[in-house]
Protein backbone atom coordinates (compact mmCIF):
# COMPACT_ATOMS: atom_id res chain seq x y z
CA UNK A 1 0.00 0.00 0.00
CA UNK A 2 1.70 3.24 -1.46
CA UNK A 3 -0.15 5.44 1.18
CA UNK A 4 0.67 3.65 4.05
CA UNK A 5 4.47 2.97 3.21
CA UNK A 6 4.23 6.71 2.62
CA UNK A 7 3.38 7.25 6.67
CA UNK A 8 5.99 5.03 8.36
CA UNK A 9 7.98 8.15 8.25
CA UNK A 10 5.31 10.11 10.64
CA UNK A 11 5.91 7.67 13.46
CA UNK A 12 5.79 9.46 16.41
CA UNK A 13 7.96 9.38 19.78
CA UNK A 14 7.27 6.54 21.42
CA UNK A 15 7.19 8.42 25.04
CA UNK A 16 4.41 10.91 23.85
CA UNK A 17 1.51 10.37 25.07
CA UNK A 18 -1.74 10.23 22.79
CA UNK A 19 -4.54 9.87 24.82
CA UNK A 20 -4.86 11.27 28.36
CA UNK A 21 -8.08 10.58 30.53
CA UNK A 22 -8.62 11.69 34.26
CA UNK A 23 -11.34 11.08 36.51
CA UNK A 24 -13.77 10.41 34.06
CA UNK A 25 -17.18 9.88 35.30
CA UNK A 26 -20.34 9.79 33.30
CA UNK A 27 -24.34 9.56 34.30
CA UNK A 28 -26.70 9.70 31.46
CA UNK A 29 -29.70 11.89 32.43
CA UNK A 30 -32.94 9.94 33.53
CA UNK A 31 -35.48 9.13 36.61
CA UNK A 32 -34.28 8.72 40.07
CA UNK A 33 -30.69 10.61 39.80
CA UNK A 34 -30.09 8.82 35.89
CA UNK A 35 -28.03 6.00 34.54
CA UNK A 36 -24.34 6.20 35.81
CA UNK A 37 -22.72 4.79 32.85
CA UNK A 38 -18.78 5.55 33.81
CA UNK A 39 -16.70 5.98 37.32
CA UNK A 40 -13.59 7.61 37.67
CA UNK A 41 -11.52 5.82 34.46
CA UNK A 42 -8.09 6.99 34.53
CA UNK A 43 -5.77 6.09 31.67
CA UNK A 44 -3.15 7.26 30.10
CA UNK A 45 -2.34 5.80 25.67
CA UNK A 46 1.05 6.56 24.76
CA UNK A 47 1.28 7.56 21.11
CA UNK A 48 1.66 4.66 18.65
CA UNK A 49 -0.34 2.06 21.34
CA UNK A 50 -2.99 -0.45 20.77
CA UNK A 51 -4.98 -0.87 23.66
CA UNK A 52 -8.13 -3.61 23.47
CA UNK A 53 -10.88 -2.62 25.83
CA UNK A 54 -12.83 -5.22 27.30
CA UNK A 55 -15.89 -5.64 29.99
CA UNK A 56 -19.44 -6.75 29.91
CA UNK A 57 -22.08 -5.41 27.55
CA UNK A 58 -23.95 -2.31 28.69
CA UNK A 59 -20.43 -1.38 31.02
CA UNK A 60 -20.08 1.56 29.29
CA UNK A 61 -17.02 1.14 26.50
CA UNK A 62 -19.01 2.84 23.75
CA UNK A 63 -19.90 5.46 26.49
CA UNK A 64 -16.09 6.25 26.54
CA UNK A 65 -15.36 5.89 22.97
CA UNK A 66 -17.93 8.69 22.35
CA UNK A 67 -16.29 10.47 24.91
CA UNK A 68 -12.84 10.32 23.78
CA UNK A 69 -14.01 10.89 20.04
CA UNK A 70 -15.34 13.99 21.34
CA UNK A 71 -19.18 13.04 20.48
CA UNK A 72 -20.24 12.92 23.30
CA UNK A 73 -19.57 15.00 26.82
CA UNK A 74 -18.79 13.28 30.05
CA UNK A 75 -20.73 14.61 33.44
CA UNK A 76 -16.90 14.86 35.04
CA UNK A 77 -13.12 14.30 34.61
CA UNK A 78 -10.90 15.42 31.85
CA UNK A 79 -9.76 13.96 28.09
CA UNK A 80 -6.85 15.48 26.34
CA UNK A 81 -5.56 13.98 23.07
CA UNK A 82 -2.15 15.11 22.08
CA UNK A 83 -2.66 18.01 24.84
CA UNK A 84 -5.69 19.10 23.73
CA UNK A 85 -8.52 19.06 25.57
CA UNK A 86 -11.60 16.84 23.86
CA UNK A 87 -14.35 17.33 23.28
CA UNK A 88 -13.85 19.70 20.05
CA UNK A 89 -14.61 16.75 17.23
CA UNK A 90 -11.87 16.85 14.85
CA UNK A 91 -11.47 13.80 12.17
CA UNK A 92 -7.43 15.39 11.80
CA UNK A 93 -6.81 13.55 15.34
CA UNK A 94 -9.37 10.72 15.89
CA UNK A 95 -10.76 8.72 13.37
CA UNK A 96 -14.05 6.44 14.96
CA UNK A 97 -15.10 3.07 13.31
CA UNK A 98 -18.52 1.96 14.62
CA UNK A 99 -19.76 -1.62 15.16
CA UNK A 100 -23.17 -0.95 12.37
CA UNK A 101 -21.61 0.14 9.54
CA UNK A 102 -22.72 3.48 8.26
CA UNK A 103 -22.88 4.25 4.46
CA UNK A 104 -24.28 6.60 2.00
CA UNK A 105 -27.16 4.14 0.39
CA UNK A 106 -26.73 6.22 -2.91
CA UNK A 107 -23.13 5.86 -2.84
CA UNK A 108 -21.68 3.14 -4.47
CA UNK A 109 -18.84 1.39 -2.19
CA UNK A 110 -15.81 3.70 -3.46
CA UNK A 111 -17.65 6.62 -3.76
CA UNK A 112 -18.39 5.81 0.08
CA UNK A 113 -14.73 5.51 0.48
CA UNK A 114 -13.54 8.39 -0.95
CA UNK A 115 -16.40 10.76 0.62
CA UNK A 116 -13.62 11.87 3.21
CA UNK A 117 -11.34 12.96 0.87
CA UNK A 118 -13.68 14.54 -1.22
CA UNK A 119 -14.56 16.60 1.83
CA UNK A 120 -10.95 17.58 2.34
CA UNK A 121 -10.75 18.36 -1.57
CA UNK A 122 -8.18 15.82 -2.37
CA UNK A 123 -7.70 15.45 -6.20
CA UNK A 124 -10.28 12.91 -7.91
CA UNK A 125 -7.89 10.77 -9.68
CA UNK A 126 -5.78 10.58 -6.34
CA UNK A 127 -8.58 10.06 -4.05
CA UNK A 128 -10.08 7.51 -6.66
CA UNK A 129 -6.77 5.64 -6.66
CA UNK A 130 -6.63 5.72 -2.81
CA UNK A 131 -10.03 4.16 -2.29
CA UNK A 132 -9.58 1.55 -4.37
CA UNK A 133 -6.66 0.31 -2.62
CA UNK A 134 -7.95 0.37 0.59
CA UNK A 135 -10.75 -1.15 -0.82
CA UNK A 136 -8.35 -3.84 -1.76
CA UNK A 137 -7.16 -4.41 1.41
CA UNK A 138 -10.23 -5.31 3.01
CA UNK A 139 -10.57 -7.82 0.13
CA UNK A 140 -13.40 -5.95 -1.63
CA UNK A 141 -11.50 -5.53 -5.12
CA UNK A 142 -13.92 -5.89 -7.26
CA UNK A 143 -16.99 -4.63 -6.20
CA UNK A 144 -16.25 -0.59 -5.88
CA UNK A 145 -18.97 0.16 -8.04
CA UNK A 146 -22.06 -2.01 -6.00
CA UNK A 147 -24.55 0.13 -4.06
CA UNK A 148 -24.62 -0.78 0.26
CA UNK A 149 -27.72 -2.39 -0.56
CA UNK A 150 -25.84 -5.02 -3.30
CA UNK A 151 -23.70 -5.57 -0.45
CA UNK A 152 -23.50 -7.93 2.66
CA UNK A 153 -23.92 -6.83 6.18
CA UNK A 154 -19.78 -8.38 6.30
CA UNK A 155 -18.82 -6.00 3.27
CA UNK A 156 -20.94 -3.24 4.12
CA UNK A 157 -18.94 -2.92 7.13
CA UNK A 158 -15.40 -3.68 5.28
CA UNK A 159 -15.96 -0.71 3.47
CA UNK A 160 -17.23 1.22 6.63
CA UNK A 161 -13.96 -0.03 8.12
CA UNK A 162 -12.04 1.19 4.91
CA UNK A 163 -13.59 4.29 4.43
CA UNK A 164 -12.53 4.85 8.52
CA UNK A 165 -8.70 3.81 7.67
CA UNK A 166 -8.40 6.39 4.44
CA UNK A 167 -8.63 9.55 6.66
CA UNK A 168 -5.70 8.30 8.16
CA UNK A 169 -6.29 10.10 11.74
CA UNK A 170 -3.07 9.77 14.30
CA UNK A 171 -5.72 8.08 16.79
CA UNK A 172 -8.28 5.05 15.39
CA UNK A 173 -10.89 4.63 17.79
CA UNK A 174 -12.85 1.12 17.12
CA UNK A 175 -16.10 0.26 18.65
CA UNK A 176 -16.66 -3.79 17.98
CA UNK A 177 -15.32 -3.36 14.07
CA UNK A 178 -15.27 -6.95 13.43
CA UNK A 179 -18.44 -8.19 15.35
CA UNK A 180 -20.58 -8.32 12.09
CA UNK A 181 -17.74 -10.32 10.30
CA UNK A 182 -17.54 -14.06 9.92
CA UNK A 183 -14.85 -15.91 11.99
CA UNK A 184 -12.23 -16.37 9.02
CA UNK A 185 -12.83 -12.59 8.04
CA UNK A 186 -12.63 -11.02 11.20
CA UNK A 187 -9.40 -12.83 11.91
CA UNK A 188 -8.02 -11.51 8.61
CA UNK A 189 -9.35 -8.42 9.38
CA UNK A 190 -7.81 -8.21 12.29
CA UNK A 191 -4.39 -9.28 11.11
CA UNK A 192 -4.30 -6.66 8.55
CA UNK A 193 -5.33 -3.99 10.86
CA UNK A 194 -1.96 -4.98 12.71
CA UNK A 195 -0.04 -4.60 9.44
CA UNK A 196 -1.44 -1.46 9.01
CA UNK A 197 -0.79 -0.16 12.23
CA UNK A 198 2.32 -1.63 12.18
CA UNK A 199 3.28 0.79 9.30
CA UNK A 200 1.61 3.75 10.45
CA UNK A 201 2.07 3.67 14.06
CA UNK A 202 -1.16 4.85 15.14
CA UNK A 203 -2.82 5.13 18.11
CA UNK A 204 -5.59 2.19 18.62
CA UNK A 205 -8.03 1.58 21.00
CA UNK A 206 -10.27 -1.21 19.84
CA UNK A 207 -13.30 -2.70 21.88
CA UNK A 208 -13.94 -5.91 21.39
CA UNK A 209 -15.77 -8.95 23.48
CA UNK A 210 -13.54 -11.45 21.57
CA UNK A 211 -10.87 -12.39 24.27
CA UNK A 212 -8.98 -13.92 21.67
CA UNK A 213 -8.98 -10.82 19.53
CA UNK A 214 -8.24 -9.11 22.51
CA UNK A 215 -4.83 -11.10 23.45
CA UNK A 216 -3.85 -11.35 19.17
CA UNK A 217 -4.10 -7.39 19.05
CA UNK A 218 -3.39 -5.75 22.14
CA UNK A 219 -0.23 -4.24 23.54
CA UNK A 220 -2.19 -3.65 26.39
CA UNK A 221 -6.01 -4.95 27.44
CA UNK A 222 -8.14 -2.84 29.81
CA UNK A 223 -10.94 -4.87 31.79
CA UNK A 224 -13.85 -2.67 32.90
CA UNK A 225 -16.08 -3.73 35.48
CA UNK A 226 -19.85 -3.77 35.08
CA UNK A 227 -22.21 -0.67 35.24
CA UNK A 228 -21.15 1.57 36.20
CA UNK A 229 -18.01 0.90 34.05
CA UNK A 230 -14.39 1.00 35.98
CA UNK A 231 -11.29 -0.02 34.94
CA UNK A 232 -10.66 -2.95 37.17
CA UNK A 233 -7.32 -4.40 35.20
CA UNK A 234 -4.64 -3.68 32.87
CA UNK A 235 -2.91 -6.41 31.24
CA UNK A 236 0.18 -5.81 29.64
CA UNK A 237 0.24 -7.94 26.69
CA UNK A 238 3.95 -9.30 26.25
CA UNK A 239 3.77 -11.51 23.17
CA UNK A 240 6.46 -10.46 20.57
CA UNK A 241 5.48 -8.70 17.69
CA UNK A 242 4.29 -9.56 14.12
CA UNK A 243 1.79 -11.48 15.80
CA UNK A 244 0.93 -14.82 14.42
CA UNK A 245 -2.03 -17.32 14.12
CA UNK A 246 0.41 -19.83 15.73
CA UNK A 247 0.77 -17.56 18.76
CA UNK A 248 -3.47 -18.42 19.61
CA UNK A 249 -2.36 -22.15 20.25
CA UNK A 250 0.75 -21.45 22.76
CA UNK A 251 0.65 -21.26 26.76
CA UNK A 252 0.76 -17.51 27.08
CA UNK A 253 -1.31 -16.91 24.91
CA UNK A 254 -4.15 -19.12 26.74
CA UNK A 255 -2.74 -17.40 30.31
CA UNK A 256 -3.34 -14.53 29.38
CA UNK A 257 -6.71 -15.21 28.01
CA UNK A 258 -7.80 -16.62 30.94
CA UNK A 259 -6.43 -13.63 33.01
CA UNK A 260 -8.49 -11.68 30.84
CA UNK A 261 -12.01 -14.18 31.41
CA UNK A 262 -11.23 -14.62 35.16
CA UNK A 263 -11.76 -10.91 35.81
CA UNK A 264 -14.68 -10.64 33.40
CA UNK A 265 -16.34 -13.59 34.72
CA UNK A 266 -16.43 -12.41 38.72
CA UNK A 267 -18.67 -9.42 37.23
CA UNK A 268 -22.58 -9.91 38.00
N1 LIG B 1 -27.85 7.95 25.21
C1 LIG B 1 -28.06 7.26 26.34
N2 LIG B 1 -29.00 7.65 27.24
C2 LIG B 1 -29.20 6.98 28.37
N3 LIG B 1 -28.52 5.86 28.72
C3 LIG B 1 -27.60 5.42 27.88
C4 LIG B 1 -27.31 6.09 26.64
N4 LIG B 1 -26.32 5.42 26.00
C5 LIG B 1 -26.02 4.38 26.80
N5 LIG B 1 -26.77 4.39 27.92
C6 LIG B 1 -26.65 3.45 29.03
O1 LIG B 1 -25.35 3.50 29.53
C7 LIG B 1 -24.86 2.20 29.83
C8 LIG B 1 -23.60 1.94 29.05
O2 LIG B 1 -23.90 1.86 27.66
P1 LIG B 1 -22.80 1.59 26.54
O3 LIG B 1 -23.47 1.55 25.23
O4 LIG B 1 -21.72 2.57 26.72
O5 LIG B 1 -22.27 0.14 26.97
P2 LIG B 1 -21.32 -0.90 26.21
O6 LIG B 1 -20.31 -1.34 27.19
O7 LIG B 1 -20.86 -0.30 24.95
O8 LIG B 1 -22.31 -2.11 25.91
P3 LIG B 1 -22.22 -3.21 24.73
O9 LIG B 1 -21.07 -4.12 25.07
O10 LIG B 1 -23.51 -3.93 24.81
O11 LIG B 1 -22.03 -2.48 23.44
C9 LIG B 1 -26.00 1.24 29.51
O12 LIG B 1 -26.68 0.94 30.69
C10 LIG B 1 -26.88 2.02 28.58
O13 LIG B 1 -28.24 1.66 28.74
MG1 LIG C 1 -21.06 -0.83 22.93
Amino acid sequence: MQHVANLADRRPQPEETAIEVAGLSHVYDGPDGGVPALQDITMSVGSGRFIVVVGPSGCGKTSLLMMLAGLRAQSRGTITCYGRPIPDPDPKRVGVIFQEASLFPWLTAVENVEFPLSLRGDPKDERRRRSEAMLELVGLQGFGARYPHELSGGMKQRVSIARGLIQDPPVLLMDEPFAALDEQTRMTMGHELLRIWNATRKTVVFITHSLTEAVYLADEVLVMSARPGRIIDRIPITLPRPRTYEMMATDVFGKLRDRIWQQIRQVP
